[in-house]
C-alpha cells in the first residue's frame, strides 16, 4: 500500500515556502506569514491524485538541522523551493539530497522575472537523479500552485526516478 503522508517544502529562507503553502490552502496570496505554516492535511478528495497530503513546512530560524533531518526522514516527497531572482538560493538542495526521497525543484517568484530559470536548473536535474521534476511558479500570481502539488503528488504515486531502479534496491 502506498501511504503519501508527508510532503516537505526546504529551502533557504524568504524564497516563499510559507508563502505557497498558503496560497495552496486559501487560494489568495497572504501579504504577512508567520515564519513556518502549521502542518495540515489537505483532504484525499479534493486533491488532483485523491490522496491525503500533509504538507510539512520547514523554517531554518525556528528548526534544527537535527529537526529538518528528522522531517526528510518521514516525508515521502521534498519540494526544495528556490527563489527564480536568486541563484543562490538553489543551493541548499544538496542538504536533502541522498536520502532516496523523491526531490520536486520549485522556482518561486517567477512573477518578478522576465527570464525561465531553467537554464540554471538543467544540469542540477541531470546531476541528480532523485529529483522527478521542475516547476517555476508565483504564489503571488497564484501561478502554477496546484500544479506543484499535484507534480508532489505524482512523484510519489508514479515516479519515475531511478530511485525505484531494481537495481538499485539490492
Ligand atoms: P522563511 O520561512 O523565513 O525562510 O521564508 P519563506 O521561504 O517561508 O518565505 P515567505 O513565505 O516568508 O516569503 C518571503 C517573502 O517573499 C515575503 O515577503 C513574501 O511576501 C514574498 N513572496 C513569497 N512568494 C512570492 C512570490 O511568488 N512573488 C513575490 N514577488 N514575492 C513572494
Ligand atoms: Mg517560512
Amino acid at each position: 500500500t502506498l501511504r503519501l503522508s508527508q510532503t516537505l517544502p526546504v529551502s533557504t529562507a524568504k524564497v516563499g515556502k510559507t508563502s505557497l503553502i498558503m496560497t495552496l490552502v486559501s487560494e489568495e496570496f497572504p501579504d504577512e506569514v508567520p515564519l513556518r505554516a502549521e502542518e495540515i492535511t489537505i483532504p484525499a478528495d479534493v486533491t488532483p491524485e485523491r490522496v491525503p497530503t500533509h504538507i510539512v513546512d520547514y523554517s531554518e530560524a525556528e528548526q534544527s538541522d537535527e529537526q529538518l533531518f528528522q522531517e526528510i526522514s518521514k516525508a515521502n516527497v521534498i519540494c526544495i523551493v528556490y527563489s527564480v531572482n536568486n541563484k543562490k538560493s538553489i543551493d541548499k538542495a544538496s542538504y536533502v539530497l541522498g536520502y532516496r526521497v523523491p526531490l520536486i525543484l520549485v522556482g518561486n517568484k517567477s512573477d518578478l522575472v522576465e527570464h525561465s530559470s531553467m537554464e540554471t536548473i538543467l544540469p542540477i536535474m541531470n546531476q541528480y537523479s532523485e529529483i522527478e521534476t521542475c516547476v517555476e511558479c508565483s504564489a503571488k500570481n497564484l501561478k502554477n500552485i496546484s500544479e506543484l502539488f499535484y507534480y508532489a503528488q505524482k512523484a510519489v504515486l508514479h515516479p519515475t526516478g531511478p530511485l525505484y531502479c531494481p537495481e538499485e534496491k539490492e
